[in-house]
């Protein structure tokens, strides 16, 4: 596993295991193991719960989130991964855009109890609907599981001036019948048609079945 140079402080592995600096001690947002280090309580990052997380495992080597990037995360659901984002970007923010009120309820709840993580309830193919409450970012991060996910990506990079992005591919949310090979040569194809680098793209088995983690910039 290779933790990215900058993130010593808030992200560590530990006997195999992935863990971020906790920004709300004592508390845990899906049950995940709590570890004290270096006078710091440490969350374990699930690599099978979290697509980022499973990116390290597999050795992914282009991460581009810094202690102070302000992030933009598509289909933050009850908050799993957005939360470990927000133990990452200790100087920085995360916007929470999810559409789905019963994940929106929860998700409401952690953000309450974190200074930078921001929920708003919204519509990713509706970057417009939701730009009076977000500003610029320096990096999307996109996990919506729906049809159109690097169009999805590629606009809202577009919308809010991001520099970087990165895509959590799902292969069956795309097209149950094709084969995840050819949807994520399909999405890398889409993102570079954007205006895109593909900086790195790697499938994230065997942590997450057809999915692949797609990191681009501008
Ligand atoms: C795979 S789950 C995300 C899991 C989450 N990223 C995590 O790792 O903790 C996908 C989420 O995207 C949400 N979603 C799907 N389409 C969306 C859209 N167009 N706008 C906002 N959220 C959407 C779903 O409600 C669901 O909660």
């Amino acid at each position: 596993m290779r933790i990215p140079t900058g993130l010593r402080d808030r992200l560590m592995e530990a006997n195999g295991r992935l863990y971020t600096l906790s920004v709300d001690p004592g508390h845990r947002v899906y049950g995940e193991k709590l570890i004290m280090r270096g006078g710091g309580e440490w969350r374990e990052w699930s690599v099978t719960r979290s697509n980022p997380a499973a990116y390290l495992a597999v050795g992914g080597s282009a991460f581009p989130i810094k202690r102070d990037s302000r992030l933009l995360y598509l289909g933050a659901a009850s908050g799993t991964t957005a939360s470990h984002f927000s133990d990452i970007v200790d100087q920085g923010t995360v916007h929470c855009l999810e559409f789905s009120a019963r994940s929106f309820r929860d998700l409401v709840r952690i953000c309450g109890r974190r200074g930078n993580m921001i929920p708003l309830m919204g519509d990713a193919t509706r970057p417009e609907s939701f730009a009076f409450a977000v500003g610029d970012v320096d990096i999307v991060y996109q996990d919506v599981a729906q049809k159109g996910q690097a169009t999805i990506l590629a606009d809202n990079m577009d919308a809010f001036n991001a520099g970087r992005g990165m895509l959590a591919v799902k292969a069956r949310s795309e097209d149950v019948t094709a084969s995840p090979h050819d949807v994520f040569v399909e999405a890398h194809r889409t993102l570079v048609s954007r205006g895109l680098r593909v900086v790195e793209c790697r499938t994230l088995d065997p942590h997450e079945k057809d999915h692949a983690m797609i990191v681009v910039e501008r």
